[in-house]
């Protein structure tokens, strides 16, 4: 009777030693040969490299082997070798094969034939078994560590903030309704308008655009802190770059001012390529190879260069210039109004070839909490903008002075009723304060060198689609 061994996994199989029993799991990727015997590339999710399973044909394994196709899973016990083949080290010589799962090979909605992104998103159950999505998720799962780990070690506190309020903190309107009242027959008021005293919370809510104003609470007790959860948006933009449901990391400083907050936004984000630089290799190369051989250049551009950093103002000026030199936007631009993706990406791609950080932009663009300037008309935002991404991070040094603050909500015609413990932040102690936050999805947008959004997050909503 052959001893009991453990199951190793694909990634450690590859680099350990020739000469050793071993016994792998995992989904078949492809399988070849001749009459002899047959090749079986394994692969377990462990990296994006498979295993070669090299099983010799007799009657016995002749009926399992035709059982193995694209999709099944299989457990292998066998011996590992020294690969005489190119591509990898090792294989392993099946002494036994048993077959876990078929995978009926005309019905398996992964084939050769159709691997578009836009098909694998309506087989969005099945396409983490793909070589790119496998690279994709494990490196989606690596930087969120990599993120927690760059705020632990500097000190910074994780806070959870709701993802269910009754503010609005960009006060954008795009929020998705809570509500457990009944939609065909409403409770209204005397006035006609909708009872929500009778609704779950008593209030009327929402699920959360940001984290942020909670965020400052935090910033206000604890010092240093920082979310990373979900938030949703309402937004109706079918753009390769949005999603209603996306992850955000949100720290919030004391004691910050703009200049703080925009030297540790370059150096977190310059940390976390150089992360995946360093950790995630196999899955950039490959996605290098397949799909964009620039990848990893960029990606190391980023790491080694100094971030442009320039007032809204200034950068008007620059697109104006290029429009008076024959350049072509869809979007007119003036100063005033919201910069446009093709705004944004001239200045990064074209204009100064690498990311710019956008500061002082009108205040009647941006949210109420932020620090409003001198001159009366901009505040004291700062935007980052990437190659091929546009804006991947937004924040700002935050108005702490309480008389501001108010003016500007009174100002915008904002509903006080949920916001006085946000106020109160400015009453009781109020202090300097920064902070931003990065879209995840951007990052991995950057990082993985993808085309859309809706193909770095494992499950994608955004209008008309809540599958899976
Ligand atoms: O610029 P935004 O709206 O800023 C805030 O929400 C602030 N409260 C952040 C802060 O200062 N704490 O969003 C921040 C980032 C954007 O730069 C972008 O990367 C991402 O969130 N983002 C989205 N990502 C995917 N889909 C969407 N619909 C997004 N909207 C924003
Ligand atoms: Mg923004």
């Amino acid at each position: 009777m052959s001893k009991e061994i453990l199951r190793t996994k694909v990634k450690d199989l590859l680099s350990m030693e020739a000469g050793q029993d071993v016994l792998a799991k995992g989904w078949v990727r492809t399988k070849r040969g001749n009459k002899e015997i047959a090749f079986i590339a394994l692969n377990d999710g462990s990296t994006i490299k498979n295993i070669q399973i090299v099983v010799s044909k007799n009657p016995d394994t002749e009926s399992l082997l035709a059982k193995v196709s694209t999709g099944a899973c299989i457990s292998v016990r066998g011996k590992l070798v020294e690969s005489p083949g190119s591509g990898q080290a090792v294989e392993i010589h099946a002494e036994e094969l048993e077959i876990l799962g078929e995978c009926d090979p005309v019905r398996y909605p992964l084939q050769k034939k159709d691997t578009s992104f836009e098909y694998l998103r309506t087989v969005a159950h099945m396409r983490p078994r793909t070589n790119t999505f496998g690279a994709v998720l494990r490196l989606r799962s690596q930087m969120a560590y990599a993120i927690h780990e760059y705020f632990h070690k500097r000190g910074f506190v994780y806070l959870n903030t709701p993802l269910i309020t009754a503010s609005d903190c960009e006060g954008a309107g795009q929020m998705f309704q809570v509500t457990t009242l009944p939609l065909e027959n409403v409770p209204r008021n005397k006035k006609g308008e909708v009872d929500y005293s009778k609704d779950f919370f008593g209030k009327q809510t929402s699920l959360t655009v940001s984290g942020q104003l909670e965020g400052e609470l935090g910033a206000t007790a604890l010092g240093e802190i920082y979310t990373f959860g979900p938030t949703f948006r309402a937004e109706n933009s079918n753009t390769p770059r949005h999603l209603a449901e996306f992850w955000m990391i949100e720290p919030e400083m004391a004691f910050y001012d703009i200049k703080d907050n925009m030297d540790l936004a370059e150096d977190f984000i310059k940390s976390l390529v150089k992360y995946a630089l360093d950790n995630c290799r196999d899955d950039i190369q490959f996605l290098n190879d397949r799909y964009d051989n620039s990848l990893i250049e960029r990606l190391e551009g980023v790491v080694n260069t100094e971030f442009v950093r320039l007032p809204y103002g200034e950068g008007i000026k620059i697109l104006k210039e290029a429009i008076a030199n024959g350049k072509v936007f869809e979007y007119p631009v003036d100063w005033g109004t919201d910069l446009q993706s093709e705004h944004e990406r001239f200045l990064v791609e074209e204009h100064f070839g690498k990311p710019v950080i956008l500061t002082d932009y009108p205040k009647d663009i941006k949210a109420f909490y932020m620090k409003q300037n001198e001159d009366g008309k901009t505040v004291r935002a700062m935007d980052i903008l990437f190659p091929k991404i546009g804006e991947i991070i937004g924040g700002s040094e935050r108005e702490a002075s309480l008389e501001k603050l108010e003016n500007r909500i009174n100002e915008l015609g904002m509903s006080r009723k949920n916001l006085e413990w946000y106020i109160d932040t400015r009453r009781f102690g109020s202090c300097p304060h920064s902070g931003f936050g990065l879209g995840f999805e951007r990052l991995l947008l950057f990082i993985t060198g993808m085309q859309n959004i809706r193909d770095v997050i494992p499950f994608p909503r955004t209008p008309k689609n809540a599958e899976y």
